[in-house]
């Protein structure tokens, strides 16, 4: 681990590219991925490629197979910066990615055992017009007149791929990993009662450009299996998130697990929601925006609390996936240790 101490890290990712999906059954894993509002835009015989109405070919992939996540991905600055990670070990060569929306590619391995493809050339598609955002009359302001809101229903449009929680045991070195490899930052930390690392958000370092106040994040994991907690999806507005919650919650085949709520920390307005394998996807509108300037916070639990939403905490069927003795023993703990730090506080 000596070489985590380096003080530049080998690249600075460019931004996130999609999750690689697993699911068993591709004509349901569609009919999910229609229902989300990502947009088809490749299939071949044993993959779906769907990308959000920015220019990326793809954001989201699902192949056939046992429900799981096989690769997260990183759009890369250069060619070059994949021939340096290229060196690093048990990196892949740099191979051309043979599927829709080509590129290249080099594989690398987490401290998770997870797979991390860093990606440089895939094709641009001509991004997709949404609509124009609806005029608001709010704030005193009176943007809308003469007409009426006139919201069309249906799913929620997604715009790009936003951001991905990892679980994992090591929140810090885990961290540390994807910084040394992708130069993410810090953004604020939360701590569990004990003090220790709860969840670690991290965002792309673009200098001074402004960008989300989390592209990764890292959360220890509470039953114990490090795993992709979730993944995140930007739509098109406010409207857009709420007619995306009717139109999951009508389908009758999904599972809503956390929202609707604005986050404390990276100021989205929320959806969460569990596709037919238990995954957990997220819409949102409306981040907050960090540029390298911003310095990182610790936080407890309370003070990541959102600012409103019917669970202002993460529900139990958004932070348990999995209830087992190492779950139970967790809580436990946590809760031990929330009451023990008030009590010390008197
Ligand atoms: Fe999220």
């Amino acid at each position: 681990m000596n070489e985590i101490s380096l003080s530049e890290p080998i690249t600075r990712a460019k931004d996130l590219a999609y999750v690689r999906m697993q699911a068993p059954d591709l004509a349901i894993g569609e009919t999910f991925i229609e229902d989300f509002g990502l947009i088809v835009s490749a299939r071949t015989a044993d993959a779906i490629y769907a990308r959000g109405t920015d220019s990326p070919h793809h954001v989201y992939i699902l192949h056939q197979g046992e429900p799981a996540c096989r690769s997260i991905a990183f759009h890369m600055q250069s060619l070059d910066d994949l021939n340096k990670l290229h060196h690093e070990a048990g990196a892949t060569a740099i191979e051309e990615l043979d599927e829709p929306g080509g590129g290249h590619v080099v594989r690398l391995t987490d401290p998770l055992g997870f797979t991390v493809e860093a990606i440089f050339g895939m094709e641009e598609l001509e991004p997709i017009d949404a609509g124009k955002a609806l005029p608001l009359n709010i704030d005193g302001q009176r943007n809308r007149v003469g007409r009426f809101a006139d919201v069309k229903r249906g799913a929620s449009t997604v715009k790009r791929i936003g951001h991905l929680v990892l679980e994992c045991k090591q929140v810090e070195a885990t961290y540390l990993w994807y910084w040394k490899h992708f130069g993410i930052l810090r953004t604020d930390k939360v701590v569990q009662p004990s003090g220790a690392d709860g969840m670690q958000f991290a965002r792309l370092d673009k200098g001074l450009e402004y960008t989300d106040h989390h592209t990764i994040a890292f959360q220890y994991c509470i039953d114990g299996t490090e795993r992709l907690q979730h993944v995140s999806f930007e739509v098109q507005n406010f409207d857009d998130v709420m007619i995306g919650h009717d139109h999951l919650l009508e389908a009758k085949r999904y599972k809503p697990v956390w929202g609707i709520g604005r986050h404390r920390l990276g100021g989205q307005i929320y959806d969460y929601w569990k596709d037919p394998w238990g995954r957990i996807h997220e819409h949102w509108a409306d981040s907050d925006l960090l540029n390298v300037e911003y310095q990182a916070t610790v936080q407890e639990l309370d003070g990541a609390r959102d600012y409103w939403g019917a669970n202002q905490q993460p529900t139990m069927a958004y932070a348990i996936q999995n209830w087992s003795f190492t779950t139970v023993f967790n809580l436990l703990r946590i809760v031990a240790g929330a009451v023990k730090a008030k009590l010390t506080k008197g």
